[in-house]
């Protein structure tokens, strides 16, 4: 794999938050410069890695985010801020435009301006393919997104393709499936692992809505944190969208089981109806990135799981 020399400077948006600090831990493991971009409604000051600048800045506003990239000249841009939160795309879909979609295209813009080398973005693989009509999903299955955020997680897609095709600006797209680790907020809806791991520690109910044969595509924090350094370092791959996932399912009552056995936790768990809108089986089909890459995920679901509750443990 070829690496661009002497360009070490990335700024990550969203690094104060679960995955874009993930990101700027490996970054800086690997000599990198990072800076961190973040307005802190859902991250957390003590997520973000003491050797990263950080710049407390709300991207839907470009004149601040113009000065900081002014001040800092990035290389690269990592961009993980977002309105991550379907619910609240659907309460407030004007919000999650601003962030998603207008925040987003102030950071191009700038990195227009700016001669940015390379930019990465955080897609929804889960909201993009909905009710999949096929398992697993690769990057031609049809997009048909049902929610606000999962419109605007989208709709960036086909803006990164026109700073492509209009300036010549490189992007990896990933489309991420669900994503489990460590600074994961249990309250978050896609924490089903931080949620059940807490109740468990708390000896509290633990709630499987329907069968609980419903699978998602899990995969471990550092092994997509990996994929982004991977993405940003390699010369070879094209610009485009990439899955990211084992192209397997788990299920959530194989979920239960796993953390069962970490905890020890001596209750049953509290079946309740299934959730009205909720994709029974999604997985997603990661071999066009591992083909430019050889990336695939190396920390399993039991392993993952053991990283979780022991910092659950020490930070609950
Ligand atoms: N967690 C998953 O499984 C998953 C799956 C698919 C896609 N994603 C995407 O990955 C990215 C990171 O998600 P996460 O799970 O780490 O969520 P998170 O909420 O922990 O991180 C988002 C970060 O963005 C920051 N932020 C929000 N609005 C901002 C704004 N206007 N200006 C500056 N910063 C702002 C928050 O403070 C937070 O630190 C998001 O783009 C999300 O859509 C996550």
């Amino acid at each position: 794999m070829e690496v661009k020399k002497g360009l070490n400077k990335v700024l990550v948006t969203g690094g104060a938050g679960f995955i874009g600090s993930h990101i700027v831990d490996t970054l800086i493991e690997n000599d990198y410069d990072v800076i961190v971009v973040d307005d802190l409604s859902s991250g957390k000051l003590e997520n973000i890695n003491k050797k990263a600048d950080f710049y407390l800045c709300d991207i839907s506003s470009k004149t601040i985010l113009q000065d900081v990239f002014e001040e800092t000249r990035p290389d690269y841009v990592v961009h993980h801020a977002a309105q991550a939160t379907v619910i609240k795309s659907m309460s407030d879909p004007v919000s999650d435009v601003l962030v998603n979609v207008v925040g987003t295209l102030n950071l191009l813009e700038l990195s227009k301006e700016f001669n940015i080398v390379k930019f990465i973005y955080a897609g929804s693989g889960g909201t993009a393919y909905g009710n999949p009509c096929y398992v697993p999903c690769d990057e031609n299955h049809p997009v048909n997104p049902i929610s606000p955020y999962g419109i605007s997680k989208h709709a960036v897609e086909h803006y990164l393709n026109f700073y492509y095709d209009q300036y010549g600006l490189d992007y990896i797209s990933f489309r991420y499936p669900n994503i489990y680790g460590e600074r994961q907020d249990p309250l978050t809806e896609a924490g089903v692992i931080s949620i059940f791991a807490k109740q468990m520690l708390k000896n509290k109910e633990v709630i499987i809505y329907g069968n609980g044969l419903q699978s998602r595509d899990f995969v471990y924090v550092k092994d997509i944190a990996r994929a982004n350094l991977l993405a940003l370092e390699s010369n070879n791959i094209p610009s485009g969208i990439y899955n990211l996932g084992w192209g397997e399912g788990t299920t959530i009552n194989m979920v239960y089981e796993t953390l069962n056995q970490i905890i020890k936790y001596k209750k049953n768990p509290v079946n309740k109806p299934e959730r009205k809108g909720e994709v029974y089986r999604t997985f997603l089909d990661a071999e066009k990135f591992r083909k430019y890459t050889w990336w695939k995920p190396e920390v399993s679901l039991s392993m993952g799981c053991m990283y979780v509750v022991d910092w659950m443990k020490r930070n609950l």
